[in-house]
């Protein structure tokens, strides 16, 4: 029994000091030094004069093209290449052998094709998981995008918003849905079954959606509904950014986690689950968490041509990491844009000036029925 828990102790240390080192020396973590007002989008103002010839030779601009098509182009005819595993790596080696490939071919049962597309630029797409009965969280989140104050960094950029629906097994739902997206048009849903295994077929619903249908936009947020965001600084800080002129090798905001053994085979959500549909390494890369990233575009399009060859398996931000760390896509970690808990006396205090902090995960420390009434005090704290 001693001897066991000598044992434990040990393994607990060794696990304590790697992660000491990977946390101090290794990963690249970035902050922000202060939440300044700067909203850090001059280098994407100066893009509209020379947006015409900057990302695509001229020679392939015939004609009139719209800066749209342009990038709807570029993005088409980018290739991209599977690096060897590198020393180093923690994916199990299977997956540089063996690309299994996937068709996302599910119909569009209500889209918006039209909703960046309305726009020269969009500098941000904002793409939401969600479910039916989140209706309060969509209502603070459509709050956020649609009430922005004059002083705010996003006040006249153009950000597009887009909750992403799987069908529902229940036909009352499924026209609850219709009637919101005929309300708000911020809605797009495809004919896959909704459900939590299914979370992987939505990412890939929104990376498909961003290269095929909104194209000229700069970044793509993949969000789920418990995140409640500061829309001012989430500007402000993809400005900065974006004035590093990297494109397209890593992800703009994450909260980077893994690099550990594999867990999903001691968690319940996942023991009932096939074989098949897992993981099957015992450690995990790095990857983003789950609950929202945000990436270039082009990092974007990496993902959606790399997920066509590599058919997506559980858990769904694993697999993302998986993709990222062959396309050699950096997964900074942005740690401190992040909270979970003790939320709402953060943001109240005067704390919150001082803090980076953009993205509250609202469904934490409490109920998942409590989301939504958090979401709506924070908005209360934050934009009155
Ligand atoms: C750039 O384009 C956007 C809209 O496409 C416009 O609102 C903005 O004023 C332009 N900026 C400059 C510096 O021309
Ligand atoms: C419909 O889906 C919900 C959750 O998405 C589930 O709880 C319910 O059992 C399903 N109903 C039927 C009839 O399949
Ligand atoms: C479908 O959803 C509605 C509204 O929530 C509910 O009243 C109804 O019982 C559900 N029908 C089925 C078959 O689950
Ligand atoms: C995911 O969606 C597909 C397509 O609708 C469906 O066949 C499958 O059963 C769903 N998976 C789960 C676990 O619900």
């Amino acid at each position: 029994m001693w001897k066991r828990m000598k044992q434990a102790i040990l393994i607990g240390l060794t696990i304590f000091n790697c992660w000491l080192f990977f946390r101090f020396f290794y990963i690249e973590t970035e902050t922000f030094k202060a939440p300044s007002k700067e909203c850090n989008l001059e280098a994407w103002y100066l893009q509209n004069n020379s947006a015409s010839n900057s990302f695509m030779p001229s020679i392939f601009s015939f004609g009139k093209q719209t800066y749209f098509d342009k990038r709807a182009k570029a993005l088409e005819n980018m290739k991209i290449v599977f690096r060897p595993q590198p020393s180093g790596s923690k994916v199990d080696p299977w997956y540089y052998h063996h690309h299994v490939p996937y068709q996302h071919s599910f119909k569009k049962v209500i889209n918006e094709p039209t909703l960046c597309s309305q726009h020269e630029k969009v500098f941000l797409l904002y793409a939401v998981r969600t479910i039916y009965d989140h209706f309060d969280r969509r209502e603070v989140l459509r709050n956020i995008f649609s009430n922005i104050p004059e002083d705010s960094c996003a006040k006249g950029v153009p950000i597009k918003h887009l909750f992403l629906f799987g069908k529902p097994n229940n036909s009352t739902i499924e026209s609850l849905i219709q009637k919101e997206s005929e309300m708000y048009h911020d809605i797009l849903l495809e004919d896959f079954k909704e459900s939590y295994v299914n979370v992987s077929i939505k990412a890939i619903m929104a990376w498909k959606y961003s290269v095929e249908f909104c194209a000229n936009a700069e970044y793509v947020a993949v969000m789920n509904d418990e995140a409640f965001i500061d829309l001012n600084r989430i500007v402000s800080w993809l400005g900065h950014d974006l004035s590093k002129g990297k494109y397209d090798d890593h992800f703009a905001l994450c909260y980077r986690i893994g690099d550990s053994p594999a867990l999903h085979k001691h968690i319940k959500q996942f023991t009932y689950l096939d074989e098949e549909i897992l993981y099957r390494g015992d450690f995990y890369p790095p990857y983003c968490h789950g609950f929202g990233y945000i990436a270039p575009i082009n990092v974007i399009n990496k993902l959606y041509l790399a997920a066509l060859q590599n058919a997506y398996y559980m858990p769904t931000d694993v697999w993302i990491g998986v993709l990222a760390e062959m396309l050699n896509i950096n997964i900074i970690n942005h740690e401190h844009q992040y909270i979970f808990t003790g939320v709402l006396k953060h943001y109240a205090s005067g704390k919150y000036q001082k803090s980076p902090t953009i993205v509250a995960i609202c469904d934490f420390e409490n109920l998942k029925s409590e989301t939504g009434k958090l979401m709506r005090q924070l908005y209360q704290v934050i934009y009155n």
